[in-house]
Parts: structure tokens; sequence; C-alpha cells
């Protein structure tokens, strides 16, 4: 498990604050309210255990302690409020990165923000942000990674979708849990939301990356209205192109179920 040593020492080398809490309720609450106070961009907050994660759609996300990385970043950049999705869409894409590259999973990313391996879901992204005066004050972005967990540790309704780097032969000591943290934070330190043509590559990336684009999908909308139809295409704010039996749709916010396997 990452600890305050732990991620003392790779925060010093990043050049980034960092907080450590063995338990806290949500790591997502914690850096809100250094974000409130001030707290500078790349401020992260990791946790040994919540006692009241939160996931989207106002469900909660829970872990057994040290199962799992539980960890909050505050970003403070100058996208615009209609371009949040694509924030949240590019930590979701550096963290299919870090699990490739240091965990060699074959990670990809499940519309619009899950971590999955083939089909089965591996991490969780948790946007919350701040929006003021028509501009971004701040974005949260919060993840959680199951790295440790067993079968019996995924609640019966989730288990058969859900999986943990371990469950996926994965190595899951401290030392590669670093590695995967240090590899994601500097990939994300390089983000400059303000250089021309950034939502473009994101979008790109995010296109190569995103097993749900070609799948059969119903879509459930934040309104928790439903839509049916083929993932045809990322629209350039990442929203989901779907073409439906009414034609093409596009589903800004939400989250799909693939409702039939891949290939
Ligand atoms: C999802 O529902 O898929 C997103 C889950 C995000 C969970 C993480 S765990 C760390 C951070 N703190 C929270 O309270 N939630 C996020």
């Amino acid at each position: 498990m990452l600890g305050q040593d732990s991620l003392r020492s790779l925060a010093q080398s990043l050049g980034i604050e960092a907080v450590w809490k063995d338990e806290t309720r949500s790591t997502n609450a914690d850096a809100i309210a250094l974000a409130e106070g001030g707290a500078p961009d790349l401020t992260v907050v990791a946790a040994g255990h919540q006692t009241a994660g939160r996931g989207r759609l106002g469900r909660s996300w829970e872990a057994p302690p040290g199962s799992s990385l539980l960890m909050s970043i505050v970003l403070r950049t100058d996208v615009r409020p209609e371009r949040l999705p694509l924030v949240s869409l590019l930590v979701a894409l550096h963290l299919v990165d870090a699990c490739h590259d240091v965990l060699a999973l074959s990670a990809a990313l499940k519309w619009p923000n899950d971590v999955v391996v083939e089909d089965r879901k591996l991490a969780g992204v948790l946007p919350e942000a701040k929006v003021s005066g028509g501009a971004v004050d701040y974005v949260v972005v919060g993840l959680g990674l199951n790295l440790r967990q067993g079968p019996e540790d995924f609640p019966p309704e989730i288990r058969l979708g859900a999986t943990s780097a371990a469950l996926e032969g994965a190595d899951v000591s401290d030392a590669a849990e670093c590695d995967l943290v240090t590899h994601f934070l500097t990939e994300l330190s390089a983000f400059e939301p303000g250089q021309p043509g950034w939502a473009e590559a994101v979008v790109e990336s995010a296109r190569h990356n995103c097993v749900t684009l070609g799948r059969d999908v119903r879509a459930t909308t934040l309104d928790g209205g439903a839509v049916e139809g083929r993932a045809r295409d990322l629209d350039p704010s990442g929203g989901l192109v779907l073409d439906t039996a009414e034609g093409a749709r596009v589903v800004a916010f939400g989250e799909v179920q693939h409702v039939r396997p891949a290939g």
C-alpha cells in the first residue's frame, strides 16, 4: 500500500504537495476542502481507506482497507467549463497508460472514464469541479483503482463486472504501486490545456483507447433517461456519438452498458 513516507517522497521528487491519510471519509471531499483553502495545482490526497467514498452518479465507492489506490488531485486549469469532460477523459487515459506501462495490463477506456480490462471494471474516475462566474475555479479528480481485491471483496451485485490488478495477474507490490502513481502524476503534470490542439489530442487518444466505440450500448443520461444505439465516435467535447433507430444522437454525460460482447 502507498503510505505517508512513499507518498511524501514521490511528491517531493515531482515538486508537488501531497497529503496521506490512513483513513478518511472521501479523498475527493478532502481535496475539495484543500482547493477551497487555496491548495496549488496538482495537490494530491491519498488514503488507505475511505468510510464514505463517492462514486459517479451519486453512488458510493467501497473498498476494503489497503486494497486500492484511492487518490484525488486538485487541478487548477484555464479550461473552459464546457471542456471539463475532456479533463476527466484525459485523467482516465493517463490511468489507462499507467496500468498498461507499469502493471502490464491490457487496460482500456470505457466511456466516459472507466478503466477496464476486457470489460471488467478496474478503476473509476470521479471529477468534481467548481465553476464560478463562467470560469473553472478548480477541478478535483478522484480515482479508485482496484489493486489487491479478491472476488469476494466486491459486493455480489458488481462481482462479475469488476476486477483488480491482482486478479489480472499484475504485480501489486508497494513498489509497483509507487511506480504507477509516479507514472500517472508525471503524465498529468505535463497537462497544459492552453496548448493549441490539446482538446483534439485528448479526443484522438480516447478514440484509440476506447472499447465502447463500435459496440451496441445502452446509455443512461444524467436525467435518468436511456438511449440505445451503436457507439460510432466521440464528438469534439468527448461526448459519445450513437447511431440510434431515430438517427445520430450525442450523449454528453452519463454512462453506458455494453449490451453486446466485443468482437
Ligand atoms: C466511479 O463511480 O466509477 C468513480 C469512482 C471514484 C472513486 C474514487 S476513490 C478516491 C476518490 N474519492 C472518492 O470519494 N471517490 C474517488
